[in-house]
């Protein structure tokens, strides 16, 4: 089975409409001849997402939100909803990011919830798992992120999880600080993540789904954290706003790696 490498970049609420069309185009450009072992998705803010999606259509590259509410419609004023995420022309979305989960009340239970909505409506979810540097201090990095995914994919039939789950591992004390986990750090928690999917979803599935690891990634440190067995790929946050970074990121990328057959 082959895991193809994914490389996202999170725009987070960063440039106008024009900013974001002339980034979509340079890397649309510069990334003309993509490898097919390379999926490759933009994150934009809510308000580019139809227009990001007009200019990707017909492309490899793929649309990805930032986040999505988990009723399909309704008062909810402010939200967005994953058939509406569908119908801009998304197929991945980031559910469960620190940020949200540090400035917006984001919940184990909620990000339960839009996993499940997103999946319902045949799309990718995101989703981000990671600790604080005060819990890696106190011994707890796994304790946590075993938490998250637990509470997150509950109830998730094991044919589901491998068709759309992509995870995330986001240290937060990595992002946007500079200071990436060592490739060996973010290695540890990727193979310890994988050991829970293939109890949690059987071996076979386990190994179909992509770990991405995300914080403070960069051209300079892109290459060796992608070598690591079980990093699939990168969520990019600040170096996925210049075209060349990112590009230099999806690059460092080895082709699609052959995952051990198994049969579960
Ligand atoms: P930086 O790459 O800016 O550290 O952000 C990472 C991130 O949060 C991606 O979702």
């Amino acid at each position: 089975m082959n895991r193809r490498r994914i490389i996202a970049g999170n725009w987070k609420l960063n440039g106008t409409l024009k900013e974001a069309l002339e980034l979509t185009q340079g890397v649309l450009k510069a990334l003309s001849s993509l490898s097919e072992e390379v999926e490759v998705v933009l994150c934009p803010p809510f308000t580019a997402l139809s227009k990001v999606g007009e200019l990707l259509k017909g492309s490899r590259i793929r649309l990805g939100a930032q986040d999505v509410h988990w009723e399909p419609k309704g008062a909810f004023t402010g939200e967005v909803s994953a058939p509406l995420l569908k119908e801009a022309g998304c197929r991945f979305c980031i559910i469960g990011h620190s940020e949200r989960r540090l400035w917006f009340g984001e919940t184990d239970s909620n990000v339960h919830k839009k996993l499940l909505a997103l999946i319902e409506e045949g799309l990718h979810p995101i989703l981000c798992v990671g600790e604080t540097l005060e819990q890696r201090q106190r011994g707890h990095t796994w304790e946590i992120i075993r938490r998250q995914l637990e509470a997150a994919l509950e109830g998730l039939e094991p044919l589901a999880a491998a068709r759309h789950l992509v995870i995330a591992y986001e240290p937060v004390w990595a992002i946007g600080t500079g200071q990436n986990a060592t490739p060996a750090q973010a290695q540890e928690v990727h193979a310890k993540i994988r050991g829970w999917l293939s109890t949690r979803f059987g071996k076979a599935q386990a190994q179909s789904i992509r770990i991405q690891y995300g914080g403070s990634v960069k051209p300079e440190n892109a290459k060796e954290l992608l070598a690591q067995t079980d990093v699939d790929g990168a969520l990019v946050g600040g170096s996925s706003l210049q075209v060349k970074s990112f590009v230099q990121i999806v690059e460092s990328s080895p082709q699609g790696r052959q995952a051990p057959c198994c049969t579960g």
